[in-house]
């Protein structure tokens, strides 16, 4: 991407104003994260409630440290394995970090993104970034800068392509005396315990409601209703069914990646192309239930939320 792009994205950013950019995992919404009034117009521009705490992207492990009280050991060595990439960190946040930004936490959820576009535009804007997935609230996250424009209303979208690793990043809290996966992502909890010992996991990332704030049971979900299913029997009318290992005739099969990583790449891009096609359902083939599948069956069961407990879909 042309170097003066960034530099009037980076402009926006220093002006409180908010800029779509893309990151490996899903696009981020991002503004000044020291700013709380730029802060805000996130939370305005998702519906989203103030209660979910942002992330906070940076570009340097000097830019990490400034945002928080405390800087682990587990942290410096989980940085230096995974960062720049999909691990946010939640740690004691310093002073400098609005309450808008943490939903009033005492804690901050850092990360370093691997995408040359994020870390040119944070290092450009000078400052840290705070950015949700570029969605509406509940909606599916996008991983094209045709999914945001789509579904919000910002100054400027920066277009990386398409993203790579597809769903969100994992989320593990070091706040603790206990390290805590907050949300599984692709890093999954056996390569973080890996490297820094035993992970506990949050009943947030179990599939209860409400551990971490806005870690909301639905979420991630397409308009159209969604539901995992175990074997050949597909509910009435027309769907698709998303299959890896046992195809099923319906009106829209698809085949999956049979690799959790091509899998998660493809995920969102093709729940949102099927969202558009008025379908009665969208059904999708149980995954095995490893941790390296850990990420994406949690944002399929989220999707899939509202469905399993209601029997119904929902409006
Ligand atoms: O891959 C990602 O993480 C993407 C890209 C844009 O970086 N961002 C993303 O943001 O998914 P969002 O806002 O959709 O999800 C943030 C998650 C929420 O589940 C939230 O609860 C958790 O991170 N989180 C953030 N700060 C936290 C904190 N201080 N304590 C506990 N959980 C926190
Ligand atoms: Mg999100």
């Amino acid at each position: 991407m042309n170097q003066s792009v960034i530099e009037a994205a980076a402009e926006l950013i220093r002006d409180g104003k908010l800029v779509a950019f893309p990151t490996e995992t899903v696009y981020g919404l991002g503004a000044n994260a020291l700013d709380a009034a730029a802060v805000d117009q996130i939370y305005v521009v998702k519906g989203r409630p103030q209660t979910s705490p942002l992330i906070v992207h940076v570009s340097s492990l000097e830019m990490a440290r400034g945002l928080v009280s405390e800087w682990p050991q587990p942290a410096a060595i989980l940085a230096e394995r995974f960062w720049p990439g999909p691990l946010t960190l939640v740690l004691p946040k310093a002073a400098c970090v609005p309450d808008r930004v943490t939903a009033g936490l005492p804690t901050v959820g850092i990360r370093m993104p691997s995408h040359p576009v994020a870390l040119a535009l944070i290092e450009a804007a000078g400052v840290p970034i705070a950015a949700p997935s570029a969605n509406r609230f509940t909606g599916l996250s996008p991983t094209t800068a045709d999914h945001v424009r789509r579904s919000l209303e910002v100054p400027m979208i920066l277009d990386g392509g398409t993203t790579d690793v597809g769903i969100e990043s994992t989320v593990l809290s070091l706040a603790g005396r206990e390290a805590v996966l907050l949300r599984p992502g692709m890093i999954s909890r056996a390569q973080v315990e890996e490297a820094i010992g035993p992970v506990h996991v949050g009943s947030a990332a179990a599939g209860e409601a409400h551990a971490s704030p806005g870690m909301h049971p639905r979420h991630y979900s397409p308009a159209t209703p969604l539901l995992i299913v175990d074997g050949s029997s597909l509910p009435e009318g027309n769907g698709a069914y998303l299959w890896r290992e046992t195809p099923v005739r319906c009106e829209c099969p698809i085949q999956m990646p049979v690799e959790p990583a091509e899998y998660a790449h493809r995920l969102y891009d093709t729940l949102h192309k099927l969202d558009d096609l008025g379908l009665d359902w969208i059904a999708v083939e149980r995954l095995p239930s490893t941790v390296e599948w850990a990420g994406i069956l949690d944002r399929l069961e989220r999707a899939a939320y509202h469905n399993d407990r209601t029997g119904k879909s929902r409006s």
